[in-house]
């Protein structure tokens, strides 16, 4: 049970995007959770301690809080333009003596330079990153990618699946933006990347997929099957439907649909048929 203190300095109440450690990277309700399925997917996709990690847009090591201490010393890197954030993760979820003895690495940089620690690394993640960048920040992001994978290495990132693509420059938070399955998978193309979703859950509806270099794709064939995209796909119909049914033309329609449903309802509770019906 949270007590009311505790609740106000996780940021509970506050929204997401406040300048909040926890609030700041999104709903600070599921700050715990989100962390957590960051960790046990790249678990599942076979991230092991003597890996090396790219934490791209790290935030409050909401991640890096778990990752850092599985992780052997020297083998977590985090890029996160604002400062404060990953001075707060430290201070209010890591702690210094984690920091001396696994000396994660951490980078300020705001254009999406992944080279900037000079090295390649086995695994990359962008978690609720492509949810928010334009399309010349996902591109200059996978040309950095691809000086720092290996043939092997795995690039993790979700996005909002849409119908449409986010066509605006700038980098959009709090809110969000969206691609479609195809323009993902071409961005990927274009930089020599495959793009395989993934099936795995997310608090806030995001898609999950990975990125290797052809001829590394059984890497993910343990999460990456058919069912994923007819997943991804019905989640997409479900939001729509959810658009149309809220829209209030077809909401009145419903309730006179409804209304006179009930009115001709018989006594017997019968739905008599409708009278053009032979
Ligand atoms: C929605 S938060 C997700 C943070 C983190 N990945 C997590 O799961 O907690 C997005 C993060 O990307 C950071 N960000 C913004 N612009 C960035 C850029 N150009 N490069 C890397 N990170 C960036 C933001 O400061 C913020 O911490």
């Amino acid at each position: 049970m949270i007590t009311s203190s505790e609740f106000d300095d996780l940021g509970r109440n506050l929204p997401a995007g406040a300048r909040h450690y926890r609030a700041f990277v999104g709903p600070s309700t599921t700050y715990d959770v989100v962390g957590a399925l960051q960790f046990s997917l790249l678990i599942a996709l076979g991230l092991r301690e003597h890996h090396t990690l790219l934490d791209i847009g790290c935030g409050s090591l909401r991640g890096g809080k778990l990752f850092i201490p599985y992780l052997l010393p020297g083998h977590y890197y985090g890029i996160e333009p604002e400062r404060w954030l990953v001075k707060e993760g430290i201070s209010r979820e890591l702690g210094q003596d984690l920091v001396r003895l696994k000396r994660p690495e951490f980078s300020h940089d705001s254009s999406f330079t992944l080279s900037t620690f000079g090295r390649q690394f086995d695994f990359i993640l962008a978690q609720s990153i492509f949810s928010h960048t334009s399309k010349a920040q996902i591109h200059r992001c996978l040309e950095e990618a691809d000086k720092v994978m290996s043939p092997s290495s795995l690039f993790i990132a979700n996005y909002a699946i849409g119908e449409q693509d986010y066509e605006g420059d700038d980098w959009v938070y709090p809110g969000g933006v969206t691609f479609t399955p195809t323009s993902m998978s071409r961005f990927g193309a274009e930089h020599g990347l495959t793009m395989m979703p993934i099936y795995w859950p997310h608090p806030h509806g995001l898609s999950w997929f990975v990125f290797v270099r052809p001829g590394n794709e059984s890497a993910a064939d343990a999460l990456a099957q058919q069912p994923v995209q007819l997943q991804q796909a019905l989640a997409m119909c479900q939001k729509r439907l959810a658009e149309i049914e809220g829209h209030p033309y077809v909401k009145l329609g419903m309730w006179i649909r409804q209304t006179l449903r009930r009115r001709l309802t018989r006594s017997d509770g019968v739905v008599p048929p409708p009278s053009n019906v032979g």
